[in-house]
């Protein structure tokens, strides 16, 4: 016992004197020779099983967000923590909680290295901001960043260091659940937006307790599962890879982010986990990228099913080969990568490589300086659930609505004198609008729509349930069951709107209906809502619908007949606020759709950019060959980039500085755009690009910039773009990133089909 106390002084004096100031800056990280001698120092006294713990993460003690490969492992966990054995855990919650495991890491084991403690705070610890579609339907860099930043900022005050998010997967498939997680469908749009949330969680440093390490998943292309099914098999290109998922992975890299997460799904025969084209030849190769790459959970194992593996111990050799440097949850690397080391299997250069990777991020966050940084409680008490968080998740949830329709300007809403029915179950949930993905999060902590209602008192509202959205909760995972018998509630819905002026209908998916594992084939209004919805319209057509939702819809009965639609997606904490803000004009919605809207579910995969076919829609033939449906028209129902506001926009005078330019010069696209109506109100300028002829086939329109502009009413700005050849790129047939001489076409505009439209020649 004292030798161990003995030793422990000795390793921990070497830590110390380990030990430095963390800097994340990139450039002072990629040069961080401090850094890397202390790393080599601290790895030269390490035993190989010491390494392997490196790379091991468990599940702490409560929460599971996944299949647990081993459950009520408890007292081997806590063992394999003494020994050392465990580099990482994941789902401990509190500053408590996370300081006992910490000890027993810093005090109990022979060097002392101190955990790193992740967590999936992907829209919000406790205080939860809209999720991260909508956010992304601000388009609002600043606003995404800040609220990344409140999420780190609370998230590290509980004891956590590393969020597993963003995710940055480009996502053309609404039936996947997970779409709510991430940024939509532009890998343009997506590369701003994974920045500005890694800035958020990063910041320029770890100077400070306020910051976590992001990490961006899943690497890679795991929207891409066939039929939109989570999990399901994956078959793609490289020019797809290259051209639309890779972008804001790239994105990652290139704005610091410190860890990358695989995915569950193979890829063209591979899983993800175990393919060494993306982790060793793209990311830390042609990305050099130098945090470290942690498999999904229990995602090593499950190459068993996949079939690619038939057992644990290959799993563990084929993953640590192909560069997935943390095991989450598998228990690969604690029971086999020893074995598959002394047997010759796996280089030990290998391991020492993750390693690594792994000590090196550990030494930038500071957690070598003091390991229980992140375990202050009277700052979690000084931080949970801050007013000021308040504000930024409220500012967050009013940008992340989009206008979808406004007939007769039926919204803004007169403050007073109105009778006002709302209807609908999510109208009176506390729980539904804070989403999926909100573990750290308590039920029924949001404001309701009939709270936020409430503080416009002039008005007479008047509310009814109508339907239940889902019955019950069966079990740990949220899971909801839809209501598809129960309409009692009808009956008192309709006499409520029959008196009413104006009725607001809340209808939509409740928010544990979106999410891993959540995956639809049937994107109309869960359960019975269509119906009331209908039967709510035949006795009052003044409807205001607030789609709630966390993933595009198909709502073609509601676009052609509803009035007013206002997409209010899953809004966070604040959301009963927000709603009623933008209803009463307080905040004139200036969102737009990071995701095109389907009239329905056939017509998916249904995008933006996709490529012309040889017979396109545009030339609409008089025969039956060319390339459409002969029960449903090719186009969307809402498309992507578009959105409403109380204003109006007109655009005009669209001109460029010239019209053709070489290699390294820049030509200025200008645009007017005047506010024509009564309101001040914002409006995203979209600038979309078309290669008319390419060594590969491209898209018919790729967005390549947006400029918020904030207009009052008759104010009118000039916009202007510079074009460059960098934004011309593409992933040509050379395999090369590159741009080729030809004609394009320029678009400016409101969103992705409503246009101007100019042209340009570029020559290299
Ligand atoms: C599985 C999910 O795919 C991943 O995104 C998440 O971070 C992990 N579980 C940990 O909860």
């Amino acid at each position: 016992m004292k030798k161990i106390k003995v030793k422990y002084i000795f390793y921990s004096a070497i830590l110390m004197a380990l030990s430095c100031g963390p800097t994340l800056n990139k450039s002072s990280t990629y040069n961080n020779k401090s850094i890397e001698t202390k790393v080599d120092s601290l790895m030269n006294l390490m035993t190989l099983e010491e390494k392997i713990g490196q790379l091991n993460q468990y599940n702490g003690f409560y929460d599971v967000t996944g299949p647990t490969p081993k459950e009520g492992q408890a007292a081997l966990k806590y063992e394999h923590l003494k020994k050392g054995w465990v580099g990482s855990m994941l789902n401990v919650k509190g500053t408590n909680e996370v300081r006992t495991l910490q000890k027993i890491a810093v005090e109990q084991t022979r060097l002392g290295i101190p955990l790193i403690f992740g967590f999936d705070v992907i829209h919000g610890y406790k205080t939860i901001s809209p999720i991260p579609l909508a956010e992304a339907a601000s388009w609002d860099l600043v606003a995404i960043e800040r609220s990344a930043a409140v999420a780190a900022e609370e998230a590290s005050a509980v004891g956590i260091n590393w969020t597993f998010a963003p995710m940055v997967d480009v996502a053309r498939d609404p039936r996947w659940g997970r779409v709510m997680e991430g940024a939509g469908e532009d890998p343009y749009l997506g590369s701003r937006i994974a920045t500005a949330r890694i800035h958020g969680f990063q910041g320029d440093n770890f100077n400070s307790n306020t910051k976590v390490l992001a990490c961006a998943k899943h690497f890679a292309a795991y929207a891409f599962a066939e039929a939109g099914r989570d999990y399901n098999t994956v078959d793609m290109s490289e020019e797809n890879l290259q051209n639309l998922v890779f972008p804001p992975f790239k994105a990652s890299v290139d704005a610091g982010v410190r860890t990358f997460m695989n995915s569950f799904n193979e890829l063209n025969g591979i899983p993800a986990t175990a393919s060494s084209y993306l982790q060793r030849t793209v990311l830390k190769g042609d990305w050099g990228f130098n945090g470290f790459v942690v498999s999904d959970w229990g995602s090593m194992l499950e190459m068993v099913n996949h079939g690619y593996v038939s057992n644990n111990k290959e799993a563990a050799e084929k993953a640590i080969i192909a560069g997935s440097d943390m095991d989450m949850e598998s228990y690969a690397y604690v029971e086999h990568l020893s074995a598959l080391v002394k047997e010759g299997k796996v280089k030990e250069a290998i391991i020492d490589d993750a390693v690594r990777r792994v000590l090196r991020t550990k030494f930038e966050l500071g957690l070598f300086q003091n390991p229980y940084k992140y375990c202050d409680e009277q700052h979690e008490k000084n931080t949970v659930g801050k007013k000021e968080f308040q504000d930024d998740v409220l500012d967050m949830a009013k940008k992340s609505m989009v206008l979808l329709k406004n007939d007769n300007q039926l919204l803004p809403l007169a403050t007073s004198g109105k009778k006002i029915a709302v209807i609908g179950a999510l109208a009176n949930d506390k729980t539904s609008p804070l989403g999926s993905w909100r573990i750290g999060a308590d039920d029924e902590t949001a404001v309701s729509l009939i709270e936020g209602l409430s503080k416009f008192p002039n008005n007479t509202v008047t509310y009814t349930k109508g339907v239940d959205v889902a019955i019950g909760r069966t079990q740990f995972m949220w899971e909801t069951k839809i209501n598809q018998t129960d309409t009692s509630g009808f009956a008192a819905a309709i006499e409520n709107a029959k008196n009413a002026d104006i009725v607001l209908m809340m209808l939509g998916e409740h928010g544990l209906q979106t999410g891993e594992g959540r995956s639809r084939t049937d994107l109309g209004l869960p359960g019975l809502q269509q119906q009331l919805l209908e039967e709510v319209y035949k006795v009052n057509k003044n409807i205001v619908l607030l789609l709630s939702n966390g993933r595009p819809l198909t709502i073609p009965w509601a676009a052609e007949n509803i009035p007013a639609i206002l997409e209010t997606w899953q809004l966070g904490t604040q959301s009963g606020n927000a709603i009623a803000q933008v209803l009463y004009g307080e905040y004139n919605p200036s969102g737009k759709l990071p995701m095109t809207f389907p009239r329905s579910v056939g017509q998916l995969p249904l995008y933006y950019n996709y490529k012309n076919t040889g017979r396109p829609s545009s030339n609409e033939p008089e025969s039956v060959f060319w390339s459409h449906y002969i029960d449903q028209k090719n186009t969307p129902q809402y498309p992507f980039g578009f959105g409403l506001s109380y204003s109006k926009f007109e655009y005009s005078n669209l001109k460029l500085s010239a019209d053709t330019f070489a290699n390294t010069d820049k030509i200025q696209a200008t645009v007017e755009v005047k506010n024509t109506g009564k309101y001040r109100g914002k409006e995203v300028v979209q600038l979309y690009i078309q290669d008319l002829v390419g060594s590969l086939t491209r898209p018919v329109k790729e967005l390549k910039g947006f400029e918020m502009v904030e207009l009052l009413p008759n104010e009118s700005r000039t916009i202007s773009f510079s074009i460059d050849k960098k934004m011309l790129e593409f992933f040509t047939a050379n395999k090369k990133w590159e741009t080729e001489s030809g004609d394009f076409n320029l678009f400016i505009g409101t969103n992705s089909q409503e246009t101007l439209k100019t042209k340009f020649h570029y020559t290299n």
